[in-house]
């Protein structure tokens, strides 16, 4: 009887080793469960932004564009207009329902795909169900004369920049 409870010297080893089994995986499984919070916690806590290309653009050298001439730049969605006036940014976004526009130089307008809008080089709307002209953007020249463009500042049409 008194043998029975005695533990042989295999047996003892075998408890710590069981003992040591159940704390590692205690330990795992807090390391597990805080590793969890902290990133509940650290998306809860960042800042929830939206990241947006700039809105100011370069559209190139100002010499790249000669006098009387309409460039779409889709990927940015703006002409650069170059007349005698001088040189200036429209929006290629078509005021009624946001469709890119596209030059049409043997009408000599911009015109809509989508549903028959149709405005003049300078932004004017000549046709369609548009509600609005094309909107001019704040455009300048930078120290290299590269042609930038604040696609979220409307201006007065009109305004040339002149070069
Ligand atoms: S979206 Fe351009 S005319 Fe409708």
């Amino acid at each position: 009887m008194e043998q029975d409870r005695k533990q042989k010297p295999g047996e003892l080893q075998q408890e710590i080793s069981r003992r040591a089994f159940f704390t590692k995986l205690g330990i795992g499984s807090l390391g597990l469960a805080t590793a969890g919070t902290l990133s509940f916690a650290y998306q809860y806590m960042s800042p929830n932004v939206l990241y947006e290309p700039s809105p100011i653009v370069n559209a190139g050298n100002v010499e790249e564009y000669t006098t009387d001439s309409v460039t779409l730049h889709p990927a940015l969605a703006i002409y650069i207009v170059r007349l005698q006036e001088g040189i200036f940014s429209l929006s290629a976004i078509c005021t009624h329902l946001g469709c890119m526009t596209a030059w049409k130089p043997e009408l000599n307008l911009i015109a809509c795909p989508c549903h028959g809008s149709r405005f003049t080089d300078e932004g004017v709307k000549v046709a369609g169900p548009a509600p609005r002209p094309l909107p001019w953007f704040r455009t300048w020249l930078s120290d290299d004369r590269d042609v930038m463009v604040d696609r979220s500042t409307v201006i007065p049409p009109l305004e040339f920049l002149r070069v």
